[in-house]
């Protein structure tokens, strides 16, 4: 959506904030021993005591509230029995809706203590989406995004996963603007207008270019398998730069 009045926005930046928060308390309460469907189960209490509802569930029935993806799992991993380990690299993402607008982030995080691998990729995931973050302003070409985060990914020597891009929220979870890459595609001529509501969420990893779903219906897995992270933030454009909704408060 485009935002053109102040009480869009201050819905925009509550239902990010619930989002944020909710992402915030469930990577808090990760233990080893959990099981996946009892992290999902924090969120989905969160969500509710603060009115709003899993956007997943409610736009494409998703078996879950949020999507909790682990190991070699990238995205959309439905939560359930899997028990989560020490060393375990977990990504939780948590959209929903509250009165009409939709909010929609992400992070990856390891259970107990990163091993130094793990920390400097969980660094580097947050730095290529805060590198997209960079290029957003009232007017640039939105090819800039992925440009500077596959010129990041590439200086690393990180590979992204070229089959799940960044999109367009507000008043659905996907809208216009679709299939925002976090990689470069030097043909896309489309321009961020001001206002324009969207996410950024690169998949950065140490090998993998591609997401194949696994056969539930849901769960993307790393293809080839290597570690990956996806860090997640919904914005706003403006003049002076993106405007960052998901931040919790
Ligand atoms: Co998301
Ligand atoms: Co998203």
């Amino acid at each position: 959506m485009t935002i053109s009045s102040e009480e869009e926005l201050a819905k925009l930046r509550e239902i990010s904030r619930i989002v944020a928060n909710t992402l915030r308390d469930m990577q808090a309460a990760m233990r080893p021993g959990m099981t996946t469907g009892e992290l999902d189960a924090i969120g989905a209490a969160m969500l509710k005591a603060a009115g709003a509802e899993s956007a997943p569930q409610l736009t494409y029935d998703f078996p879950g509230a949020t999507c909790i993806s682990v190991n070699e799992e990238i995205a959309h991993g439905i939560p359930g029995d899997r028990v989560i380990a020490e060393g375990d690299l977990v990504n939780i993402d948590v959209s929903a809706a509250k009165d009409g607008f939709f909010g929609d982030t992400g992070a990856s995080s390891v259970v107990g203590q990163p091993n130094a691998m793990q920390e400097r990729l969980l660094r580097d995931g947050k730095r290529a989406l805060w590198t997209g973050i960079g290029q957003v302003k009232t007017g640039a070409k939105l090819n800039a995004i992925g440009e500077a985060i596959e010129k990041f990914a590439k200086k690393n020597r990180y590979t992204l996963v070229r089959n799940l891009a960044s999109h367009g929220v507000g008043r659905a979870l996907h809208e216009e603007p679709e299939q925002i890459p976090t990689w470069h595609e030097p043909g896309d001529r489309r321009v961020l207008h001001e206002g324009l509501v969207f996410t950024i969420e690169p998949f950065l990893s140490m090998g993998a270019n591609w997401a194949a779903e696994m056969g539930d219906g849901w769960t993307l897995v790393s293809e080839p398998r290597a570690p990956t992270v996806q860090f997640e933030h919904t914005m706003v454009v403006t003049k002076r730069g993106a405007m960052v909704l998901t931040q919790p408060g």
